[in-house]
């Protein structure tokens, strides 16, 4: 028997590699039963494994015994065969499988290792229900889908390795049990049993870690990293997640834009075949705002957002009158979109704070639908002069709100329209730089927060400003964020080395001496010891991998994702512990609520 080089002693070749070069040779196959077809006289059984697919026949004229016994095996069976590699006639070739030119004629199973009924069949896994498939996340993983995202996902992070290695980056790990510090989102706790009442706390980011890292000399870092959140979910964001990281010494922002846009054009290639071209497109934070609504514009479409409030406060229509911003987008071709479609997108923005979605269409002789009548000339040719025109069968689609909200619902607005009217073109891969963040930004109790994070440098001209706290939402930062095709890829920025610098953005986030002591002292300390000028940035591994393999949700790349109430339905976790457990921790459940 020759055998392939995954052989083992009990296999000659995977389910993937034969062909019709190997007709005539004895093979041993493993794997599982994926389908199987009962004619009476001859049985099929297609055997899976992770490399393909490969058919096997069993015939009663060859061996009645044999063959009886393979009519009863059924789906998901472990079996191992030995068998000859056999052409198939010509009416059951299939060119679309790899060994689709050849069968294998069972000789002997060797191993039978029965399958209860799967809750779903592994085919048809994607389209079962999502809690039953991540109940028996092992069976999807089954499935062709996942199991391609998980090879494309080693394909990747091998390839990130080899990238930075090639770079000079040193990967260095750092700790998972780390220190409970305000930085954004809400720690992941974990009780300490030799501390009683202590916790440690899960990193929501090796952030610090890799600061200090830049303090000891490696001047370029690398991890893959495990990062750990407890806030809301959706189909980007999870509670455990993985970052690639970086730091750097002795940079400035350009230097970490060319390492990233080398890393996403080697992953871009090996992930989806594709060459992209470097430098990437840059615009400022503030030009994304204004043009597209939202910090990580789609760039693959038009559909720009219109500032129409002159023209719009001139109508008769009294949401336009006193509203603060009129925003518009002309979407060509809309007009064919249904009165049901049209009535849906107020509710499909409403998580904005958009109260309404007022339109019009564009038809041969005029305009119709919506707030039209509010539009007569010489109005209506205003309204097209500050949309660069109209055309028939143009939509157009007004909020009118606060500047903020007006602007943000029409983001939104921007990419159902694109996606309705089949705008998108899903084969590119529009890698864009948003550049120039903010320093700070509201957050939602409008508290003044770091729009990045609060390690993030700023133009020291503004130091005066901060001190005094004057206008602190107008200061600019050195931070940047990777976006692609719309979804925020990453983030980064030029660190404060300064620890009387960062002393004093915590003073201005309202951080007391003591709390600063208590929560940074560490930190802050290291930089009295010679701190080099450094920068760096993350990318959120799985929404790379989900933009660049086309998914809809980063849980395809996660082999053992929680639900969106951030629960493990495989395990139940997190579940209840027992009590003497809780007494070695000093914990007390409360009862009451
Ligand atoms: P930031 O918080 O912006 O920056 O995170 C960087 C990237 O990580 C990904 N990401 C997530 N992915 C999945 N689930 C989540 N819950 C989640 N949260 C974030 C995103 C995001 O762009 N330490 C800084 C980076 C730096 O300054 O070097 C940081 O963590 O893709
Ligand atoms: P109404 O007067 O509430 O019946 O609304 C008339 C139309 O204006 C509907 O299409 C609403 O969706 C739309 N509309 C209501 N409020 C707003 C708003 N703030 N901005 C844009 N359109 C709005």
């Amino acid at each position: 028997m020759t055998t392939s080089k995954l052989a083992t002693t009990m296999r000659t070749h995977t389910c993937g590699e034969l062909a019709a070069a190997g007709v005539g040779k004895k093979v041993k196959l493993c794997g599982w039963v994926a389908n199987w077809r009962d004619h009476g006289e001859i049985v099929f059984i297609d055997l899976r494994d992770r490399y393909g697919i490969t058919q096997l026949v069993f015939r009663m004229e060859n061996d009645k015994e044999l063959t009886g016994r393979a009519s009863k095996i059924r789906s998901e069976t472990v079996l191992a065969i030995t068998g000859t590699v056999a052409a198939r006639d010509k009416a059951n070739i299939n060119p679309d499988m790899p060994t689709g030119e050849i069968e294998i004629a069972v000789e002997s199973i060797d191993m039978e290792v029965p399958a209860e009924t799967p809750p779903f069949e592994v085919v048809d896994a994607p389209k079962a229900d999502e809690l039953v498939r991540l109940e028996h996340r092992y069976l999807d993983l089954r499935s062709k889908p996942m199991q391609e995202a998980t090879i494309a996902k080693h394909k990747v992070l091998q390839a990130t390795r080899r990238y930075f290695d090639g770079e000079d980056f040193l990967e260095i790990e750092t700790p998972v049990l780390w220190k409970s510090t305000p930085e954004g989102a809400r720690d992941y706790l974990v009780p300490a049993r030799k501390s009683p009442g202590r916790f440690f706390a899960l990193p929501q980011s090796p952030q610090m870690h890799k600061q200090l890292f830049m303090i000891s000399g490696f001047d370029r870092y690398f991890q893959i990293a495990r990062c750990f959140r407890d806030e809301d979910l959706r189909y980007d964001r999870q509670p455990e997640f993985t970052q690639i990281d970086i730091e750097m010494s002795f940079v400035s922002l350009e230097n970490i834009y060319s390492v990233l846009e080398g890393l996403m054009a080697e992953l871009t290639k090996v992930a989806a075949g594709k060459n992209v071209s470097a430098p990437f497109p840059r615009m400022t934070y503030n030009e994304a705002m204004e043009r597209y609504g939202t910090d990580k514009p789609d760039t693959r479409f038009g559909l720009e957002i219109v500032d129409a409030t002159n023209v719009a406060k001139k109508t008769e229509f009294k949401v336009f009158q006193n509203a603060g911003m009129v925003a518009g987008i002309r979407a060509p071709g809309g007009a064919a979109l249904s009165r049901k479609e049209i009535d849906a997108l107020p509710k499909a923005v409403a998580d904005t704070g958009a109260k309404g979605v007022a339109w019009l269409k564009k038809t041969a002789d005029g305009i119709s639908g919506g707030v039209s009548k509010f539009f007569p000339e010489p109005i209506r040719e205003e309204l097209f002069s500050v949309f660069g025109g109209a055309e028939e069968n143009d939509l157009f689609c007004f909020v009118a709100d606060s500047p903020k909200v007006a602007r943000a619902s029409s983001g939104v607005l921007r990419g159902l329209l694109a996606k309705r009217l089949g705008l998108i073109d899903e084969e590119v891969f529009n890698y864009l730089w948003v550049t120039d963040f903010p320093l700070f930004e509201e957050d939602d109790e409008g508290k003044l927060s770091p729009a990045h994070h609060p390690f993030t440098s700023f133009p020291t001209e503004y130091l005066e400003q901060l001190e005094r706290g004057e206008d602190l939402f107008s200061i600019p930062s050195h931070a940047a964020d990777l976006v692609l095709n719309g979804v925020e890829l990453g983030s980064g920025s030029i660190r404060i080395h300064d620890p009387a610098m960062q002393s004093r953005v915590f003073k201005a986030l309202g951080f007391s001496e003591q709390e600063l002591e208590d929560r940074f002292g560490f930190f802050l300390n290291a930089f009295r010891y010679g701190a080099p000028p450094h920068g760096g940035f993350a990318l959120g591994f799985d929404r790379v991998l989900m933009c660049l393999l086309g998914r809809e949700s980063i849980r395809d790349f996660i082999a053992f994702p929680k639900t969106t109430a951030a629960k493990c339905p495989l395990t139940g976790a997190p579940t209840s512990v027992s009590d003497q457990q809780l007494e070695e921790l000093r914990l007390k459940i409360r009862k009451d609520d």
